[in-house]
């Protein structure tokens, strides 16, 4: 397995490797992807199988920006940066992480910092062989090489005027940007780059989640779902050298 100092690949050491069931979560800038994943996780984490043998992760594709130089940085500060096109993220990084965690293999993501813009290596993530891991963002179903990988797929489909309305509040008061950057920048990138990127990825989605994570009943039956899938293929998967195939469509 490659080996790389941010996304550090190990052999797992025993001799059962889990394959884990692999959800994509994607959708608009702050239309609760996060919080999606976290009443997901929670959820889970309540069925009554051994907790040693459970884990449940959420990884974020924003641990997959490409590194700035010196002179993205000074556009970024201004709100002059597109983070939101499919080219600042590293596909292949991606794909080779995903991969990897479906091998069974365990995996280091960094963090992020929206303060600085930079990857963050002092808060890495350590993904263990787990039994569902959750991928969110805004283009994880952009790339088709990533998109095949996801057993699962949701899309959060939040109305355009409560992300604007939830974004600029949280831009100015957790990610340390002033109210006219993060205007121009929603304006010049994030909004046109939803509309041609993002957007255009719902209908790839399993299941569409309309309202986000105010939508109790329809994660309630996604997680119903999964807690199903994981018990009919727990037997099988234990043990097993194949990655589980499960073809999904919630339409
Ligand atoms: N972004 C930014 N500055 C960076 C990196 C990313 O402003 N240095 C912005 C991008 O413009 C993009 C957004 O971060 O639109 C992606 O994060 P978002 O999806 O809004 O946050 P999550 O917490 O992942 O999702 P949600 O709010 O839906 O829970």
């Amino acid at each position: 397995m490659d080996m790389d100092h941010a996304h550090t690949l190990s052999l797992p050491n025993g001799d059962v490797v889990k394959k884990p069931f692999l959800i994509g979560v994607a959708g608009g800038t702050a239309s609760g992807k996060s919080t999606v994943c976290k009443k997901i996780m929670t959820e889970l984490g309540q069925t009554d199988m051994d907790h040693t043998q459970r884990q449940v992760v959420t990884i974020s594709q924003d641990s997959f920006y490409r590194e700035l130089t010196a002179a993205e940085k000074a556009k970024a500060f201004q709100g002059l940066y597109n983070f939101d096109h499919p080219d600042a993220f590293d596909e292949q990084l991606m794909y080779d992480t995903l991969e990897a965690i479906l091998k069974g293999v365990k995996v280091e993501i960094p963090g992020y910092d929206y303060k600085t813009n930079s990857l963050d290596y002092e808060n890495k993530l350590t993904i263990y062989p787990a039994d569902v891991v959750l991928f969110e963002g805004i283009l994880v179903f952009y790339f088709p090489k990533i998109r095949d990988l996801f057993h699962m797929k949701l899309f959060v489909d939040t109305d355009s005027d409560t992300r604007l309305a939830r974004r600029v509040p949280r831009d100015i008061n957790e990610r340390g940007r002033d109210l006219d950057a993060v205007l121009t920048q929603y304006m010049t990138f994030v909004k046109p780059a939803f509309e041609e990127f993002c957007s255009p990825t719902k209908k790839f989605a399993d299941v569409i989640i309309p309202r986000g994570a105010d939508n109790t009943v329809a994660i309630d039956l996604i997680v119903q779902h999964i807690r199903d899938l994981l018990n009919s293929q727990s037997s099988s998967r234990k043990g097993s050298s194949s990655n589980i195939q499960i073809n999904m469509n919630v339409d």
